[in-house]
């Protein structure tokens, strides 16, 4: 599915703007806090139902009004559709394709999918193990329904696990014997949960990886050699995550009660990026660290295309800064590798970059 118009009545700082994209690949750009950024969180909004930023629905309402309104009309050559998502604090949100609301929200997933891409994620995203895991729930929920199903009800068994702890916590005589026995059932689903997830995101990053490594190759110096590591799990299918969650949660169990909630599985697991075997976000330049990410989403991009057989829309926020004339020359190549892409810069587009976009002069 590609974008072909959008429209935002009203979106943070846009009171109604209508944009065309007639051409598959468009740079927008104007000067800083005109609303670049803020158009592309818009376009993801409509993919994964929220803000890419993480930002809370509220937040992205415009100051003084009391709601927002994206819509847009995207088209895979065969098909049309609408895609809209409203929100109100009154009404909340809801999400509507072709004029028919979803029952819920997170049913918009799968139906236009993006890859966003943003400078601030690099300092996020490669210090912080949450975002990490975030990066990766977002990836595998636009292309399994089957994920986030499975997370709504691990975070869910979680949450009720945590609460057990807290109240052992509390009491002076740690778990007794009807708690324990209130636990096991949550045990079990955590352990069936958690190996679940575990084992669609070893899967997801074992068809990333190579992607990645192409990609970053194909950017980086000669010798610089980048990977991406799970830890947290070692087990290769479901039985043997399962066996790895269940002895931790026995070898932790003590710990657990002394501290009041709930010490391994998927919500404690990181995402380890390395150049040349040192952590990225230690040992690598900001240039370099851009390009890791920026070598990530495109990976991402080609993951769900092989996923769904679609090509998702890449999103990319100011990408091009910091970036030596060979990383951006690379990248321009890059992208006329895809199908449709939006871009946002600062600077009035130079040569090379008007060769390769349509341009949308932000500040008209
Ligand atoms: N909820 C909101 N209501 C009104 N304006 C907002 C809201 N959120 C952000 N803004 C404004 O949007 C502008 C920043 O837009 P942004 O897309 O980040 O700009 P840039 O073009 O530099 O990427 C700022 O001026 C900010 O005040
Ligand atoms: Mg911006």
């Amino acid at each position: 599915m590609r974008i072909r118009e959008l429209t935002l009545r009203p979106f943070r700082n846009f009171t109604a703007i209508h944009l065309g994209f007639a051409a598959d690949h468009v740079l927008i750009f104007g000067p800083n806090g005109r609303g670049k950024s803020n158009i592309l969180e818009a376009i993801s909004y409509l993919s994964i139902g929220k803000s890419v930023r993480g930002a809370k629905d509220q937040q992205v309402v415009p100051h003084g009004e009391d709601f927002f309104d994206i819509r847009a009309f995207c088209s895979d050559g065969r098909r049309d559709q609408q895609v809209r998502v409203f929100y109100s604090k009154k009404e909340g949100k809801k999400a509507f394709v072709d004029a028919t609301p979803l029952p819920r929200v997170s049913e918009l997933l799968g139906t236009f999918r993006t890859v966003h891409f943003s400078p601030e994620d690099v300092s996020l995203v490669l210090r912080f193990p949450a975002q990490r895991r975030r990066l990766l729930d977002i990836l595998i929920a636009q292309s399994s329904a089957a994920y986030l199903r499975y997370m709504q009800r691990y975070y869910r068994v979680l949450a009720q696990r945590n609460h057990l702890l807290r109240t052992a916590k509390k009491s002076r005589h740690g778990l007794v014997d009807g708690q324990i026995q209130a636990m096991e059932p949550w045990d079990a689903q955590l352990v069936d949960l958690g190996a679940q997830l575990r084992l669609c995101r070893l899967e997801a990053l074992n068809r990333l990886r190579a992607p990645f490594l192409r990609y970053y190759g194909r950017f980086a110096l000669a010798g610089e050699e980048a990977t991406i590591v799970y830890q947290g799990a070692k087990g290769q299918d479901l039985e043997a995550l399962r066996a790895e969650l269940r002895e931790a949660l026995g070898r932790r169990r003590e710990q657990e009660i002394k501290m009041g909630f709930t010490l391994c599985g998927p919500h404690r697991d990181d995402l380890k990026f390395t150049l040349n075997e040192e952590p990225a976000e230690v040992y690598a330049s900001e240039g370099q660290l851009r390009t890791v990410l920026i070598s990530w989403k495109l990976a991402e991009a080609r993951y769900m295309e092989e996923q769904t057989s679609r090509q998702p829309v890449l999103l990319l926020d100011d990408a091009f800064s910091e970036l030596d004339s060979g990383r951006i020359g690379e990248l321009l190549d890059i992208l006329g590798e895809f199908e449709q892409v939006v871009a946002t810069t600062p600077q009035e587009p130079n040569t090379r970059q008007e060769a390769c976009f349509e341009s949308i002069d932000l500040q008209k």
